[in-house]
């Protein structure tokens, strides 16, 4: 199939709500990575968003909405808290969980109960929300397995020819996905960390817990809350290895490790480091800045054929907390301490 590039102009917006409510699939930007969009209500829509990324049906869709009214058409016996949540934060990089009705088809929650629900702060991501007339089901527009895009060139390397149409809005503003808080359960779960963090909540007077899973401290009998969290994710082509610590130690660690490999190597490093025989990219200096451009890094590495990655991870504030699950993931696990 022909994927049309849209620009994220009225006329570009409107034409990519025609198509979603006609019941194609259209790729869109949102403040945390691009999406890949579909009519919520048609489970022959959203069975199309499986198809395009390779992605297991039992791992369920988030729902975007344009307005806060609209989560309650699609969530039942919504708790004071998540309320509170809603009515402080949103719209922001954060999904909630909460019970679904029955206008939600299965194949969006892939059986489950449960609804995602994203109200998102980006405009163009709001305007096309409201261009298409229905709640859109979107998860990340990548290959599944891939690292998210947060540039539209990394969605015209997954997606080119699998689906309608991409809107080009630029680059994301946060760089990882959403915040998940599970509003099911007695006590409100992050379960997956991301722009809104678990300090802003606090702040806010909202006690929140963390799922184990975050940082692959699950025991093999244990199943995640978050069903696509049991899923090796955010991976590049190159293996990657995080090495976590003070910064000084980290640098000479890796060091160590390239002096020990023959591979092509790459580093990602924050606030520009002097290793030699090694392809370094930047993360920036904060956080925040690695989470905006962690996943485009990864990417980078592929494209420039690099084999091994040691990422330096620092510091677990402010978004620390969101690179470091994301780290993780990429790198399955493998992580030196130091
Ligand atoms: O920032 C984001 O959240 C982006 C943008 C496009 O909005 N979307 C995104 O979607 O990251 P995706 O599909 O890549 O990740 C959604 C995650 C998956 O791990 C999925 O298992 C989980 O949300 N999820 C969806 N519905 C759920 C539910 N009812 N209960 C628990 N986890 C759920
Ligand atoms: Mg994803």
């Amino acid at each position: 199939m022909e994927t049309l590039i849209l620009t994220n102009d009225e006329n570009g917006i409107n034409k990519a709500g025609e198509i979603i409510r006609n019941g194609g699939l259209v790729a869109f930007p949102t403040e945390t990575v691009y999406g890949l969009g579909a009519n919520s209500l048609s489970s022959d829509a959203a069975s199309k968003i499986y198809a395009a990324k390779g992605r297991p049906s039992d791992n369920p869709l988030i729902v975007h909405v344009c307005c806060k009214e609209d989560i309650y058409k699609i969530a039942a016996d919504i708790p004071k808290a998540a309320e509170t949540v809603i009515d402080m934060f949103m719209p922001a990089p954060l999904t909630v969980i909460l019970k679904k009705k029955d206008i939600i088809p299965d194949t969006v929650t892939a059986g489950l109960e449960s609804v995602a629900v994203r109200f998102p702060a980006d405009e163009t991501a709001q305007k096309l929300i409201r261009a298409a007339g229905v709640p859109v089901a979107a998860p990340s527009a990548n290959l599944s397995g891939k690292p998210s895009p947060t540039k539209s060139k990394h969605v015209i390397a997954d997606m080119n020819g699998r689906i309608d149409a991409i809107i080009d809005g630029g680059d994301c503003e946060v760089g990882v996905e959403s915040t998940i808080i599970d509003f099911t359960g007695d006590v409100p779960v992050i379960l997956r960390p991301g722009g809104v963090t678990k300090e802003d909540l606090e702040k806010q007077g909202i006690e929140v817990h963390i799922d184990k899973s975050i940082l692959n401290s699950l025991s093999k009998s244990e199943k995640p809350k978050c069903p696509g969290m049991k899923y090796k994710h955010y991976a590049p082509d190159a293996d990657v290895t995080v090495v976590e610590g003070e910064k000084t130690a980290v640098r000479k660690k890796i060091k160590e490790l390239i002096g020990n490999t023959d591979k092509i190597t790459g580093v990602l490093t924050m606030n520009g480091a002097d290793y030699d025989n090694a392809v370094i990219l930047s993360a920036g200096g904060t956080n925040k800045e690695y989470a905006k451009n962690l996943f485009s890094a990864l990417r980078e590495f592929d494209e420039l054929g690099v084999e091994i990655v040691f990422a330096e991870f620092c510091s677990d504030d402010g978004y620390g907390l969101a690179v470091k699950n994301r780290l993780y993931k990429a790198a399955g696990g493998k992580v030196i301490h130091v």
